[in-house]
Order: structure tokens, then sequence, then C-alpha cells
């Protein structure tokens, strides 16, 4: 088996380390005994990480760890790069020769200039977290639970997958020299994810159903065999996935913005996100929350349904469809966690056509700035919410990008393909006079 080698750390400032425990969010129920589905003993809903010294945290906590963590970011330690475990005291606390970690999160904020001008929000901000290690926000969360898994002890983890988590699960699984396998629906994953799945030597199971067909089976498997689940229900993926929170506010110099967008699929990361905010407001480290709001794409919008048809109280399930692959999931697991965290930010949920995904993927890549399918139906949900009022020119506005462009190149290569010539031969007289005309043109 492989083993991390760490450096040892320097003497690194030092501040009270919480320990955790495991809570309903329903019925608010302290798991002793975590059921290993992460299931709620007495009403089988998901579980939140909770840390109860908190409270007792003075107010000098937040002052404190805003300065810890900046120190932090000139130590070459693994734990100190990655940009989740830089944040370790918010975080379960785990021995650092259990961690796993390539650097994740450090993901860059980058101001949108076209699109901003054309949407009149000339403060339109993307947080491109398909820039991590894997190409997708999910290496934040892997690095943290499969950490977990790894200081439990467990030699095999999996997880069902639309198709990033899997390859993310695949490559911190080959980091820890843990056997991975990953359910996928099969026909309904992106090429890339797939390739990364198999290259970074996952076992690959492909059924012939969906998303939320995937995560049922695995349930059965995980309740009978010693196997650690990495999908969302496992609510140490969110501890790592609410780091963004912590990166965003030090990047925007803890000036909280009025808005964050994500998309929404099984509603893992917008809760996350939410439980970052709202973590950091306890601790006095922001005083308001930003306005979280969550867009679904309209083939596959459980969460948009139940908000409009019973104000979040009840998930309406849906037949997803999509071609943004990454959020077909009709029955999303944390429905309840990101209801919440819509009604306490008081952020909006819509939801967006194929086309508008389409044109807003586009749009985002003819300024140089590549996404998956998913990530650019942030885009297009905020184009809606602008025109609603419900976004307001003079607010600052961030997107989460949640995919990197290169993990579902054949949807690029079908939308943009009329834009492509056919082969030519290499007669410099007919080049130059279709350069001449490109030239030419305003
Ligand atoms: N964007 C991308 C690129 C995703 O891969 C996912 C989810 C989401 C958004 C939605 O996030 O599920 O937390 O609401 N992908 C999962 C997977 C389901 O298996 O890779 P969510």
């Amino acid at each position: 088996m492989m083993k991390m080698t760490l450096p040892q750390p320097a003497a690194a400032p030092h501040i009270s380390t919480a320990t955790h425990i495991l809570r309903c969010v329903h019925c608010g129920t302290v798991q002793s005994e975590p059921d290993r589905m992460f299931r709620c003993v007495k009403c089988s809903e998901l579980l939140e990480v909770v840390y109860p010294e908190w409270s007792e945290a003075g107010p000098n906590f937040g002052l404190r760890l805003k300065e810890i963590w900046r120190e932090r970011r000139t130590s070459t330690l693994p734990e100190d790069t990655s940009g989740v475990w830089r944040f370790r005291e918010l975080l379960p606390q785990l021995e650092r020769r259990h961690l796993v970690t390539m650097s994740e999160g450090n993901t860059p904020l980058v101001q949108l200039k076209q699109s901003a001008r054309g949407l009149g929000i000339p403060k339109l901000l993307v947080k491109h977290q398909g820039l991590n290690p894997t190409g997708s926000f999910k290496d934040t969360g892997i690095s943290a639970a499969i950490s977990v898994a790894r200081s439990e002890g467990f030699t095999t983890v999996c997880c069902a997958s639309t198709g990033n988590t899997s390859a993310s699960v695949a490559a911190y699984a080959a980091r820890a020299g843990m056997k991975s396998i990953v359910l996928l629906p099969s026909g309904y994953v992106a090429s890339g994810k797939l390739a990364q799945a198999l290259e970074y030597g996952a076992r690959v199971l492909q059924l012939r159903t969906d998303f939320d067909g995937c995560l049922k089976v695995l349930h059965e498997v995980v309740r009978k065999l010693p196997i650690y689940l990495l999908n969302s229900l496992n609510p140490y993926r969110l501890e790592g996935q609410k780091t963004v929170a912590f990166e965003l506010m030090e990047q925007l110099d803890w000036r909280v913005p009025d808005h964050v967008i994500v998309p929404g699929g099984n509603l893992a990361n917008s809760s996350a996100l939410g439980k970052g905010f709202l973590e950091l407001r306890e601790l006095g480290m922001i005083r308001v929350l930003p306005r979280i709001s969550i867009i679904q794409a309209k083939g596959a919008n459980p969460l948009v349904r139940s908000m409009r048809e019973n104000n979040g109280t009840e998930l309406v399930q849906v037949n997803a469809d999509t071609r943004a692959t990454a959020i077909r999931i009709g029955n999303p697991a944390s429905w309840r966690k990101a209801v919440s965290v819509l009604k306490t930010s008081g952020g909006a949920c819509e939801d967006v056509t194929e086309n508008e995904i389409a044109s807003a993927k586009a749009e985002l890549g003819a300024e140089g700035i590549g996404c998956e399918p998913a990530s650019a139906a942030t885009l297009a949900g905020l184009k809606k919410l602008v025109l609603s009022g419900f976004v307001k020119p003079e607010e600052t506005v961030v997107l989460v990008l949640t995919g990197h462009m290169l993990k579902d190149v054949d949807y690029i290569i079908q939308s943009q393909v009329k834009r492509l010539p056919s082969p030519m031969e290499p007669d410099i007289t007919a080049v130059l006079r279709v350069v001449e005309q490109i030239n030419a043109e305003k």
C-alpha cells in the first residue's frame, strides 16, 4: 500500500482543535453509532457534522483564524498547500498521516467582462472549481471524506456518480493506495469522466439505469459489505466542500458578495456552500450571508418543483433528463439541506432550458472561460434572475463553475460543429483569402 510522505510540520501556529458530532438535519438526534449509510438511526434523514465546542470559542477565535490561514499561504507543507486542510480548525480533526491531499481547492476567482457588460452587472465573478486536481469541485469533498475513511481503516471506497465524483474518488483512492468501485449510469457519463475513472484505476460498473438507480443499488451493497461510501450522503464530503466559502471570502478580502450561484444536482454542493458561510457567520468572521441561489436544468428540476409546489416541505421527484449529464438527477439526496440554505440565505431557485445552458456555455467560452454544461447553468440562471429583478445591477455576483471544460468535449463538438469549416487543401491562395476575410471582420 502506498503511503503519503509528508514533510514534518514546522512549529505551526496552534489553535484549539474542536471535536465533532454527527447530528440529524431533520430530528436533531445526535448519532452515537453512525449508520454506514450516514442516515439517522431514528428518522433515516441525512446527518451533518457539528462542532459543539465552537459555542465556547471566544470572540477572537475568528480573527485569529483569519491570521493563521493567511500565514499558511507561505508554507510548503501538504496540509497547508491544500485548499481544504489549510482550514483544518473548522474540519474534523484527523492525524496528518491519514490526510489524502493533492493541493485541492486553491482555485481562481476571475472577473467576467463580456457577460458582465451584456447583463449590466459590472461586478460579476466566477469561482472556477473546475480547476481542481481532477477537474471538478468534488476533489475538496473527496479529500476530506477519504481521509476519514483512511483514519477508520477502510481499504475500499465506492460511489455512484454522474461522472465527476467517480473521477475524483478514483484519483484519491489511487493516491491513498485504496481500491475504488464506482457505479455509473450506462451511456450517461461524459467520456472525459469515464476515461479518468479508468485511468486512475477504479473498478467501473456501468449499470443500465440512471444516477438515482445506481445510488439505490449502492445503498444495498454498502449495507452488506465493509466498503466506505463516498457519495455526498457522507457528511464529511460537505466538510471538504464547504471550504470553498472560506477560500472565496479570503479572495474577496472578507467582503461578502451579494449573490453566490451554484448548479444543483444531488444538492450537496449548495448545502456545503451554505454550511461554510453559516459557520463563518457563527464565528463572527462575516456579518451577513450572501444569497445562495441554485440553478437546475429544466429536465432535472426536482428542487425547483418542490419549492414552487410546496415551498420545499416535500420532495417532488422527477424523471431526470438533460444533456448536462452531471446534474441529471431526479431524486436528490440533500434536498432538505438545500431547502434550508435557500431559506436561511434568501436565495432563489430557478431552472433553465437546454438552449439556455448551451448559449451560456458558449458565452463563457468566448471570453476564455471553459466549463462543463452543468456549470454554465449558473450563468443561464443569472440571466433569469437579472430579468426578474432578483439580482440588481450594483450587486456583486459570484458564479461557481463546478467542472472543467474538457470533461465533456462531445457536448462542445456537437454544439460548435457549425463553426468548423470543412477540411480544405493546403493551398496558400485559398487560405490567404479566408484569413483576409477574418481579419476584415468587425
Ligand atoms: N456540477 C457538476 C460538474 C457536477 O458534477 C455535479 C454533481 C453538480 C454540478 C451538482 O452538484 O450534486 O452537489 O448538487 N455531480 C455528481 C457526480 C452527482 O456524481 O459527479 P450536487
